[in-house]
């Protein structure tokens, strides 16, 4: 029977360049905190052109990469590892839809709402799975993400 662990989940949370910049740091932990998460990790960067194309590598072939790489390296950001049981889908839940424009009408509580623009500077990151979770958080944190994906050992089930 599928059922949700109950085991605590690690998610990897980005507060983008125009979030840091527009003072939006202070609220959004306050709101990562509020919502039962623990930050287990926090790094802020100005993150160099090669580290984003590789970050986004599954976007690299999009119309719209070369002007995410240039907004993603525009400024400093906060990068966070969040901690709770299902943070992973309540931690997108949080954020609101990647459109912060649209996010404004249909889910007006959501940080990107709060401190987004549009389809592009929306302000916040979210993993969108367990496998892009471990990924993202060991690409920034090496040895955050509980497991190492590279051990042949460690099968991702679902
Ligand atoms: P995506 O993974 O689709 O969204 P999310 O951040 O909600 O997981 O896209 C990654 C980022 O790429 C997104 O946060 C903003 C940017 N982006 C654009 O600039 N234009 C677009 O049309 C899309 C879909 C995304
Ligand atoms: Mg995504």
């Amino acid at each position: 029977v599928p059922c949700r662990s109950l085991e605590n989940e690690r998610t990897l949370a980005i507060v983008k360049p125009d979030g840091v910049s527009g003072n939006y740091t202070t609220s959004i932990r306050n709101i990562i905190l509020q919502s039962g998460f623990t930050i287990q990790a926090q790094l802020t960067l100005h993150l160099a052109q090669h580290t984003v194309t590789t970050f986004y590598a599954e976007h690299s072939t999009k119309a719209f990469f070369p002007s995410l790489v240039k907004y993603m390296t525009s400024g400093p950001v906060l990068i966070m590892v969040l901690e709770k049981v299902n943070a992973i889908a309540d931690w997108r839940t949080l954020i609101g839809p990647t459109d912060a424009r649209k996010a404004k009408i249909t889910h007006p509580h959501s940080i990107r709402a709060m401190c987004g623009e549009d389809l592009q500077r929306n302000c916040v990151h979210g993993s969108d799975s367990l496998h892009s979770a471990a990924r993202e958080i060991s690409f920034f944190f090496p040895g955050r993400a509980g497991f190492n994906m590279d051990d042949p050992f460690n099968k991702v089930l679902w």
